[in-house]
């Protein structure tokens, strides 16, 4: 047997000894490629030395790169667990020339490394050559000494290679292995057989294929080649599937470790699929991947929810795959040492993803059963979709997963159905959505070509406090709606983008007439409502920003940027920037992180921040820089799921703590930020934390809202206390509308005064409403001592009739927290008879009867009953146990008629 890291390392010895650079495997989350979800070739990350806009220092290298093939143009999914060599996550082993060797070194050593090194038998060797390729297919006669009926021509679907719908894309050559026992006849290449499998792909990169699907030659040729390593590793030890290697036996063995279940028969698959989709999720969330609800996150939750439903299948239902990532990690982190650093991460999102779809996917396969059961004998062999969405929407089944289980059962899912109902809860969502409107018009008011043809500019960037002058070039009702839409020619205001907010503000027409401007969206679009169109006469027009909130927007966002880094110091580097909002009030940012933060790491947050504000650093913009150079900056951040264009700009904070891609608007210089506050952390979803913090003028209004807050304090107070500590607030008022917010210590100072002084006087209070209630405690003893004394004489004085008493009487209580107290007395006291109390608080009858049990028993009489009429006779309502009831009711003048009544009715029942 090899060693899969033996033969991983010949084949970059190999390469190295042709003059290849060997480079690290790329994210499999790709940052700057808005056309992939995840990295599916290992050329993905020299696509722009293909492309010509970037270059390296190199003209050849090699690697192993971490791929995932589970979604878009190349996606495996449907294969993995069903075959023994297709998977959602490989590595590509490749060797590159760029613009230097070309086919026949390509194919020469290819050959090389197969027959001698490896020592492949040649009679089990096949190429194939694109149809038209007769240089490719002429070189494998002359730079190899393969059996020439071994060399077949193919069509586009099997011998030219694309990235996906767009990008560098030529002919290619690929070498087949046959491990058949008896050898294979030419049609069994590229028949999908298990056994005569594609090992490498050598393609000959000559184009690029643009949006409308046209071919550019480029400049150079090039090369990119890409060999399965799991399948290689399967070929060189004679193994039947690339499950049955050292990649995958030492996870399948922990699986059989952790569930006790055999790995044989109908557990193979399961097994296989488990094994291959735990790879997936480790690798993706390690860099920087999660599961979410939408694209990439979607793709990996589809892939986590179909693995939980094959442990299902080998019967074991407690949370499995967390369990596997330390196999994972053990087996793979000398060649991804990133691995062992995020380790406990990759394990606690995957367990809390797992634990909450457990949480419905027993309930969702008992649907599916019923569902099921009664349509088995279905001839036409259709899975409603409204089931098959219900599954979606209720249990959190994907459709591919139901798909999956439905066809193991012999269906298909009514797809046109399912989406149908997908749609109509779309339109549910969007009706539900309150800010649509502004959303829609950006769609409706492309630029058009008059437009363009004027130059509109935007220009957030430079913000001048007497606005700029510009001309008014377009302007548009919003149907349904009192929003007009206006394009300037040049337009000032920020368009809400990366979590800024857009700006508003006013436009001062040179005829005097005035707008507010309360948006501003894609950049050339302003928004201003109830427009009088008469009063406009000219075109000129000044555009003025709010200054001073745009001004707070800069600082929340460049403090934005100096959170980020200070969460990866102080948490670690797994923090990355989930989504942001920055607006003039305060920032908020998400980021992946599994527990609470504590007090200590919020203070070194806050200090840290706080200390790159009093460095006064100079903020330094690269603007318009191309993309390919912004990428080659040390320790530049990007964000996951933000598409970039061809041009980015970069926002600096000192070059070594704060590096970021942003389009958005910032202070020149920190100092400007003023102190930085965390007002408050909490977890959004699993996995997922957000803090909200304030800067600058924002933290006086903190300071002003904590003032707020301790005169609420203070009104519970007895005056007494709380008239001196009035006296302090006032003067905290004064001090705070007089204080710079610049001046960080005092601000501090106020800041930690104002807590202070909240901690100590909830203290207080708490302490004198506890005393409070004692004292009230020990009154109501008091009072209850003589309400009872009270009670017992009138009881004594009520009429007794055939020996039972009878006491319905008016009795003056003063709070309902004594009145609670006497029915309990009333039962003690009358032993054989009936009580009736009804007292008058708070402008309200408060009723209490009671009956004893004797006549319960023999009398049939219940409390409850008895008081229900009473409280009727009085206006109001109640009842309760036949022991005991309480009601309520309004018409006080009808009190001593209705307890005469009342007597009276007993009497006769008696
Ligand atoms: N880029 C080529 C492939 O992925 C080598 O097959």
């Amino acid at each position: 047997m090899i060693h899969s890291k033996e033969i991983r390392k010949q084949f970059l010895d190999f390469f190295k000894g042709k003059g290849h650079t060997i480079v690290p495997s790329s994210s499999v989350v790709p940052y700057e490629d808005p056309t992939l979800l995840f990295t599916n070739a290992g050329m993905n990350q020299f696509k722009d030395v293909f492309l010509e806009i970037g270059s390296r220092e190199y003209k050849r290298a090699a690697d192993t790169q971490k791929c995932i093939r589970a979604g878009g143009k190349h996606n495996d999914l449907e294969e993995v667990g069903i075959d023994g060599y297709h998977h959602t996550f490989f590595e590509m082993l490749g060797n590159w020339s760029f613009g230097d060797y070309y086919k026949k070194e390509a194919i020469g050593w290819a050959w090389e490394l197969l027959t001698k090194v490896w020592k492949l038998p040649k009679d089990k060797l096949w190429a194939t050559v694109y149809k038209s390729d007769d240089e490719a297919f002429e070189l494998w006669k002359t730079e190899t000494d393969i059996d020439h009926s071994h060399i077949l021509r193919f069509g586009e679907k099997d011998n030219f290679w694309e990235m996906g719908e767009t990008g560098p894309c030529g002919p290619c050559s690929e070498v087949h292995v046959d491990l058949t026992e008896n050898g294979c006849k030419p049609e069994d290449v590229n028949a999908g057989l298990e056994d005569v499998i594609e090992i490498w792909n050598l393609v000959f990169i000559q184009y690029n294929r643009d949006e409308k699907g046209v071919l550019h030659p480029l400049p150079n040729k090039h090369v990119d080649t890409g060999m399965g390593f799991e399948r290689i590793v399967r070929v060189l030890n004679n193994a039947k599937s690339n499950y049955d290697t050292d990649i995958f036996q030492t996870i399948i063995s922990d699986i059989s470790k952790i569930t006790g279940k055999e790995y044989k028969g109908e557990n193979i698959s399961p097994f296989n699929a488990i094994a291959d989709h735990i790879r997936a999720l480790t690798f993706a969330i390690c860099d920087g991947a999660m599961p979410s609800n939408e694209g990439r996150g979607y793709v990996l939750r589809r892939i986590l929810r179909r693995a939980s439903r094959l442990a299902r299948k080998i019967n074991y239902t407690e949370p499995l795959l967390f369990r596997l990532v330390d196999s994972v990690v053990n087996n793979f982190r000398d060649i991804f040492p990133e691995l062992t650093e995020k380790q406990e991460f990759i394990k606690n999102v995957i367990k809390s993803e797992e634990e909450s779809f457990n949480l419905t996917l027993d309930r969702g396969l008992e649907h599916f059963y019923e569902v099921y059961d009664t349509i088995k004998n279905n001839k036409e062999k259709i899975f409603p979709g409204e089931d098959a969405f219900k599954l979606y929407d209720t249990y959190g089944f994907p459709l591919d997963l139901t798909q999956v289980i439905v066809r193991e059962h012999g269906f298909e899912v009514d797809l046109k159905k399912f989406d149908e109902e997908m749609t109509k809860q779309k339109e549910r969502a969007r009706a539900a959505r309150k800010d649509d409107i502004v959303m829609a018009s950006t769609k409706v008011f492309e630029l058009d070509e008059k437009i363009k043809k004027q130059n509109p500019e935007y220009n957030p960037y430079e913000l001048k406090k007497e606005g700029v002058k510009t001309r008014l070039l377009k302007l548009d009702k919003i149907a349904n709606s009192d929003i007009e839409v206006l394009i300037l020619k040049d337009n000032p205001f920020y368009s809400e983008a990366g979590g800024q907010v857009s700006d508003t503000g006013k436009l001062l027409f040179d005829d005097g007439y005035e707008l507010d401007v309360i948006d501003s969206q894609n950049n050339y679009y302003v928004y201003a409502k109830n427009i009088d169109r008469k009063a406009i006469f000219h075109k000129d027009v000044t555009a003025k920003v709010d200054y001073k909130r745009r001004r707070a927007i800069q600082r929340n966002h460049s403090a934005t940027h100096l959170l980020h880094e200070a969460l990866r110091q102080v948490l670690g580097s797994h923090v990355k920037q989930m989504g942001s909002l920055v607006t003039n009030d305060y920032l908020r940012f998400d980021f992946p992180h599994f527990k609470k933060l504590e007090a200590e790491q919020i203070i070194a947050i806050e200090d840290l921040v706080n200390g790159k504000i009093q460095e006064a650093l100079q903020v330094q913009t690269l603007a318009d820089i191309s993309i390919e150079e912004a990428n080659r900056i040390p320790n530049v951040k990007k964000f996951f799921g933000e598409k970039y264009g061809s041009k980015v700009r970069v926002v600096t904070m000192d070059e070594k703590f704060s590096i970021e891609f942003c389009g958005g608007t910032h202070v020149d210089n920190t100092s400007d930020i003023g102190l930085f506050k965390i007002i408050k952390e909490e977890s959004i979803s699993s996995g997922v934390r957000r803090i909200f913090a304030k800067t600058g003028e924002g933290i006086l209004e903190l300071l002003e809202e904590n003032v707020g807050k301790i005169e609420l304090i203070i009104s519970d107070l007895p005056e007494k206390i709380a008239k001196n500590f009035l006296i302090a607030t006032n003067e905290i008022r004064s001090g705070i509308r007089e204080a710079d917010f610049k001046d960080i210590s005092f601000i501090k100072l106020m800041l930690q005064h104002q807590e202070n002084m909240i901690k100590s006087l909830n203290e207080v209070r708490e302490k004198y409403i506890e005393e409070k209630k004692q004292l009230e405690k020990k009154m109501l003893k008091q009072n209850l001592g003589k309400i009872f004394e009270k009670m017992d004489e009138m009881i004594n004085n009520s009429p007794v009739h055939n020996g039972h008493r009878i006491a319905a009487f008016k009795f003056d209580i003063g709070s309902t927290d004594e009145f609670k107290e006497i029915g309990d007395k009333l039962r003690e006291k009358i032993l054989d008879g009936i009580g009736l109390i009804a007292s008058v608080i708070n402008g309200k009858i408060n009723l209490v009867c009671s009956v004893s049990d004797n006549l319960i028993k023999e009398k049939n009489m219940s409390a409850g009953k008895l008081i229900s009429t009473v409280a009727k006779e009085l206006g109001g309502g109640g009842g309760g146990r036949p022991q005991l009831a309480t009601a309520g009711g309004k018409d006080i003048e009808k009190i001593d008629s209705v307890l005469e009544k009342f007597v009276n009715d007993i009497k006769t029942t008696l």
